[in-house]
């Protein structure tokens, strides 16, 4: 079958993927309505052309905080690659490399921090994190993505807590046992326990950056308070993003949701989206609403699974 568009991909992954692993990657919370709002959101909104432009010269280049992409979406953080295709996140670093994007690598990576560097040495990556109970582990692995070249620090601020996703809970969905959590291997054997931190708070900011260098993005905000807070704590950039609809559920589309952050930061730092971007199209209604660059997270799974 010949590839055209994404969804030749989405239904390829459907069709060879075991169930199990599909449906961990399609989940949504709840009635997933905000996961299917993020895609019907883009078909709402219509474009208002201008004619006779000169489009001979297209140069779609653009740059994440000073550093040049060819083009201005990348890849958003997802855990797992490995249930997709066996080099797992290896692969989607050469991917990112290749076509010279930007790839936040998850704090939930099947292949280690250092493996993914070392599969395409001068990509430009970004590190993402959850904050763990054990702020060890996390300062660790901070500590290891600066030393390592990583160029952003991702904060995910919309998972205090897993949200339900009902095919999971019905599947029973768990890593197989020839994976791992590789970047964390060996810390809960130290801390006893796999749990994410959920008192975090914008203090938290402070806390990263007495620990790292790196210019701080934060993932997952839809509003226009908690934009101007993010401002104020000193963050570099901002990602709407409502996880792919896999966390609050009934919360608005990432596209309607740009308006209002990007009308609150006043260009004061960069502002990307996540979530549903599907086609060239959609890439270019986010940037007209204000975006920097986007993100895509299913999409890149599904490109694993297709080799
Ligand atoms: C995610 N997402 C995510 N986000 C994050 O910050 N850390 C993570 O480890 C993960 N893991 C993850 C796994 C899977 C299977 C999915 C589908 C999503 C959310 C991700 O970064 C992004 O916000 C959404 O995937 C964007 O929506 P689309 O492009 O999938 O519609």
């Amino acid at each position: 079958m010949a590839m055209v568009c994404l969804s030749d991909f989405e239904a390829h992954a459907k069709k060879y993927l075991p169930k199990i692993a599909w449906d961990f990657f399609a989940a949504g919370a709840d009635d997933c309505s905000t996961r299917d709002e993020n895609i019907l959101a883009y078909k709402r909104i219509r474009f208002r052309p201008r004619m006779l432009r000169d489009v001979s010269l297209m140069d779609i280049r653009t740059k994440l905080l000073g550093t040049e992409i060819s083009f201005p979406v990348g890849i958003a953080p997802t855990g797992f690659h490995q249930l997709a295709w066996p080099d797992g996140e290896k692969s989607t670093a050469r991917a990112a490399a290749a076509t010279n994007t930007c790839y936040i690598a998850s704090t939930y990576s099947t292949c280690t921090l250092e493996e993914i560097s070392a599969a395409a040495p001068g990509g430009l990556r970004w590190f993402q994190l959850y904050i763990h109970r054990n702020r060890a582990v996390s300062q660790q692995l901070v500590q290891r993505a600066e030393a390592l070249g990583f160029q952003g620090l991702v904060l995910t601020a919309d998972l205090p807590y897993t949200g339900k996703r009902r095919d999971d809970v019905r599947n029973g969905f768990r890593l197989p046992p020839h994976m791992k959590l590789k970047n964390l291997e060996g810390a809960f054997e130290v801390c006893k326990m796999n749990l994410l931190d959920p008192s975090v708070t914008w203090n938290d900011i402070y806390w990263l950056r007495s620990l790292t260098n790196l210019p701080i993005i934060i993932k997952g905000i839809l509003t226009k308070e908690d934009a101007e807070l993010a401002v104020r704590h000193g963050v570099q950039g901002i990602i709407v993003s409502n996880h792919g609809g896999r966390q609050l559920d009934g919360g608005p589309a990432t596209i309607d949701a740009l308006v209002e952050v990007v009308e609150a930061v006043q260009g004061r730092v960069e502002v990307y989206l996540d979530g549903g971007i599907r086609k060239g199209s959609d890439v270019l209604k986010a940037l007209a609403l204000g975006a920097k660059c986007v993100f895509i997270g299913r999409p890149a799974l599904w490109g694993l699974a297709y080799k």
